[in-house]
């Protein structure tokens, strides 16, 4: 045998060697948690065959507590890059099975090599995390690792997207790296994320809290609104991420991909003509009025437990990717307050960030009043979406249903926050605020020395009623652009888009904005 053979086949074991991660014993402790390994993930996550793998002779350089003795091939992380639907994609995931995916200095560099990589290329960055946290051995090595890789979260935010799947414990500083980025997907059951462990919460509060209760996915999806999806499986998981990316750009100079569909432009959907209750009290739901103007009722839903006072996602319009936000009247009457102004903030920055057009569906009664709100400063939060959607420069159109009262009027993308085309129903109502509210300001005092306060009050009400709850009075202003019939609405949002598709807007030049945190 040929020396030059002898150093192939030390390469085909070596390779092999490093596959098997931290080895079959933990491959199989990892199986029987209910996880697959960093590398069954990739394969499921990529086009088949599509995945190349970076430094995979990597190793760490701890010689503490016996770490010289306990060195695996790639160390804790699988990096490399490959391809999805077809399209460039890189990623890190982390092995569980070596040292318990725990960050060294060089796992660190094995990952910002390739966000370096990826913002080179203008790719996204996919981060699978399963790990117990930065490498306890390697103390403030460890440390620096993360800080090295949250500066690149930071520099590439609103360059190329960044997606977080957490598949395993994520937990301490780590979990700052998921924050950074545009999406945190977590899986039921198998993940957690958070910045103190239910032993520290015990000895510090005095709380006795599970993994589960203190940060598992169902409370991180519902409550807290750091995941913003919750999945049932690790499979299910990454079958979101590839749906996820079909929706988005490669980065902040590209489109959003554009997918094919046989949904007709034009198609009217009668029901919608009938959706809107006669009742101003009564609720209907906003899903059935998503679900029948996208494409083919495909919608994304980003947040779905988080805030369901208020709806977002991504969706087609004749195949063009676009950000809906659409208040819900069926939680909360579609209110605004403190939550539902920060997840939508966040995710019409996200989409004005990548070029995604956003459409705007308005039913709202106000912001939620009383302490609570507050105290909680509504005032701040609802201005993050004010914000959010006044300097957003993407092709922005907004249909109003039903209510658009007083200030949630004005930030869900009115006309003078450069909303391009503004709509209305003929059900629309928008003023300063609602009937009885507003009688009660104005004629307080000429009820209470009537006989008939009530009497007063409600021909008063009828009064503003005719006069304020109808889409004229704001299109005889041009605010709204144009009245139109329910079942006219998808053509009408893709004619608009088809017309927005050139659109050009810039913002003033500064070092950045002061958004109000
Ligand atoms: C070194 C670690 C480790 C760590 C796990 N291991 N976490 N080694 N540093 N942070 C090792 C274990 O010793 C074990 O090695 C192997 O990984 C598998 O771990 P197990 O404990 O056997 O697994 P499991 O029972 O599933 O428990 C998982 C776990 C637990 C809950 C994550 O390992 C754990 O509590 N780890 C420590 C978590 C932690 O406190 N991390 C620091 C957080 S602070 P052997 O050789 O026995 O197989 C932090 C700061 C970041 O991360 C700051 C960034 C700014």
């Amino acid at each position: 045998m040929s020396n030059q053979l002898d150093k192939i086949r030390e390469l085909i074991e070596l390779r092999a060697k490093a596959r098997l991660g931290g080895g079959e014993a933990a491959i199989e402790k990892q199986h029987a948690q209910g996880k697959y390994t960093a590398r069954e993930r990739i394969t499921m996550l990529f086009d088949e065959g599509s995945f190349e793998e970076l430094d995979m002779f990597v190793e760490h350089r701890c010689t503490n507590f016996g770490m010289d003795k306990k060195k695996f091939l790639g160390d804790g992380v699988v990096t490399g890059y490959g391809t999805i639907e077809g399209r460039l994609v890189y990623i890190f995931a982390q092995d569980f099975t070596v040292i318990g995916g725990s960050l060294s200095e060089t796992m660190a560099q094995k990952i910002c090599k390739i966000m370096d990589l990826a913002m080179m290329m203008g790719a996204p960055v996919i981060g699978l995390n399963d790990s117990g946290g930065a490498r306890i051995q390697e103390g403030i090595n460890a440390l620096a690792g993360y800080a090295e890789i949250f500066q690149r979260n930071i520099l590439a935010s609103g360059v190329v997207p960044q997606i977080s799947a957490i598949l395993g414990p994520c937990a301490g500083g780590a979990v700052y790296s998921p924050a950074l980025t545009d999406f945190t997907i977590m899986a039921k059951g198998m993940s957690y994320m958070f910045l103190t462990g239910p032993k520290v919460v015990k000895t510090v509060t005095g709380e006795d809290v599970t993994q589960e209760q203190l940060g598992g996915a169902e409370v991180h999806a519902a409550r807290s609104g750091v995941a913003h999806f919750a999945t049932d499986t690790g499979e299910e998981c990454l079958a979101l991420i590839r749906k996820l990316l079909g929706f988005l750009p490669q980065n902040n100079l590209e489109e959003a991909p554009i997918i094919h569909t046989n949904d007709p432009i034009d198609r009217l959907e009668d029901s919608l003509n009938e959706i809107i209750p006669d009742s101003p009290n009564k609720a209907y739901d906003m899903y059935e009025v998503i679900g029948a103007i996208i494409d083919d009722g495909e919608f994304l839903e980003v947040h779905s437990s988080y805030a369901q006072n208020i709806i977002v996602g991504f969706a087609r319009f004749n195949g063009r990717s676009v950000g809906i936000v659409a208040n819900q009247p069926k939680t909360l009457a579609g209110v605004l307050d403190i939550n539902a102004s920060r997840k939508a903030a966040r995710f019409v920055r996200f989409c004005d960030a990548f070029n995604i057009p956003l459409v705007t569906l308005v039913d709202v009664p106000g912001f939620l009043p009383g302490t609570g709100q507050e105290y909680g400063g509504v005032i701040v939060h609802g201005a993050k979406l004010l914000y959010a959607y006044g300097e957003a420069t993407v092709p922005k159109i907004t249909v109003t249903l039903r209510k658009s009262y007083g200030g949630a009027h004005i930030v869900m993308s009115c006309k003078q926050l450069r909303g391009d085309m503004n709509y209305a129903w003929p059900t629309a109502e928008i003023a300063v605020m609602g009937g009885k509210g507003a009688v009660e300001v104005l004629y307080a005092k000429e009820a209470k020395a009537s006989d008939n306060p009530e009497k007063v009050l409600s021909e008063k009400e009828d009064e503003y009623t005719k006069a304020f709850a109808n889409p004229y009075n704001a299109a005889k202003y041009g605010y709204i652009d144009d009245v139109i019939e329910p079942r006219n609405t998808r053509f009408r949002i893709i004619r608009a888009l088809q017309q927005l598709s050139t659109k050009k807007q810039t913002n003033p030049a500064k070092k950045h904005d002061n958004l109000p945190l």
